[in-house]
C-alpha cells in the first residue's frame, strides 16, 4: 500500500510522515532524503553543483535503506546518511532537485523500494508524479507565519543569532522555486485530500488522516 503526502517546506510532512507510519506499521519513506544524499556525495566530489556531466549523474548509483527506523542513503556505496541536514547540503539540494536526470534515478529507487513494502512517503511530487495511483494520497497545507515559526523554533538552535523574518523569507523564496520549477512543481495532487495543519497538532492531522485510510488486511 502507497501513501503519500505532499506540501510545502515547513507544513509538517515529514513528522507526520513518520507518525503515521508508525500507527499502520509502514515504513516511512522521506524522498527529500534522497536528494539530500546526492547533493552531499556531490559536494564530497567538489563538484560544480550547477552543472555535472550527464554521464557521471547516469553512472551514479543511489540506494537506500532502512536501520531501524532510520533512512540510510548510500551514493555509489558511500553512506551519506550523517550529512543529509548539513547546511550546505540544505542550501544546493533544490538545485539538484531541478535536474530531470537526477530526479529520475530517484524516481527509479523510489519504484524500486515500494514494490516490497507499505509505505508512506513524503515530498513534494509523490502524489502528483511518481505514485498518481497510489492508494490515498495528502497536501499538507500550512499558513506560511506558522511555518516560519515552527522553523525558526528549531532553527534557533543551530543559529541563535537568526531572525524570523529571515526564516520567513527563506520560506517565500523557497515556496516560490518548489511552485514555479519547469519539472515537478509542487501541486495539490488530483484526488489528494488537503489537510491545513496551521492550527492542529501533528496528532490531530494523523488523526485527520487515519479517516482516510482503510487498510487491506
Ligand atoms: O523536503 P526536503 O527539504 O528534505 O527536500 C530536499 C530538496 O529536495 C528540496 O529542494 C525539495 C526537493 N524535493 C523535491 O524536489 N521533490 C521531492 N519529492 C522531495 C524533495
Amino acid at each position: 500500500m502507497i501513501i503519500t503526502i505532499d506540501g510545502p517546506a515547513g507544513s509538517g510532512k515529514s513528522t507526520v510522515a513518520r507518525m503515521l507510519a508508525d500507527k499502520l506499521g509502514f515504513v516511512h519513506f522521506n524522498s527529500g532524503s534522497l536528494f539530500r544524499g546526492i547533493t552531499a556525495y556531490l559536494l564530497s566530489q567538489e563538484e560544480n553543483i550547477n552543472n555535472i556531466d550527464e554521464k557521471k549523474i547516469k553512472k551514479l548509483r543511489l540506494k537506500t535503506r532502512f536501520d531501524g527506523k532510520n533512512q540510510l542513503v548510500f551514493v555509489n556505496s558511500q553512506n551519506f546518511s550523517k550529512h543529509l541536514r548539513d547546511d550546505e547540503v540544505s542550501k544546493c539540494a533544490p538545485i539538484i532537485s531541478a535536474v530531470p536526470e537526477f530526479r529520475a534515478k530517484i524516481d527509479e529507487c523510489q519504484c524500486k523500494f515500494v514494490e516490497n513494502n507499505n509505505v508512506v512517503i513524503d515530498g513534494r511530487d509523490i502524489g502528483s508524479h511518481v505514485f498518481p495511483n497510489a492508494d490515498v494520497k495528502f497536501y499538507l497545507d500550512c499558513d506560511i507565519d506558522e511555518r516560519a515559526k515552527r522553523r525558526f523554533k528549531e532553527e534557533k538552535l543551530k543559529n541563535p543569532d537568526i531572525t524570523l523574518k529571515e526564516i520567513k523569507d527563506s520560506i517565500i523564496t523557497r515556496d516560490k522555486y518548489d511552485m514555479n520549477k519547469p519539472i515537478s512543481p509542487l501541486v495539490v495532487p488530483e484526488g489528494a485530500i488537503t489537510i491545513d495543519s496551521t492550527r492542529l497538532t501533528p496528532e490531530k492531522v494523523v488523526d485527520e488522516m487515519l479517516k482516510h485510510i482503510k487498510v487491506q488486511k
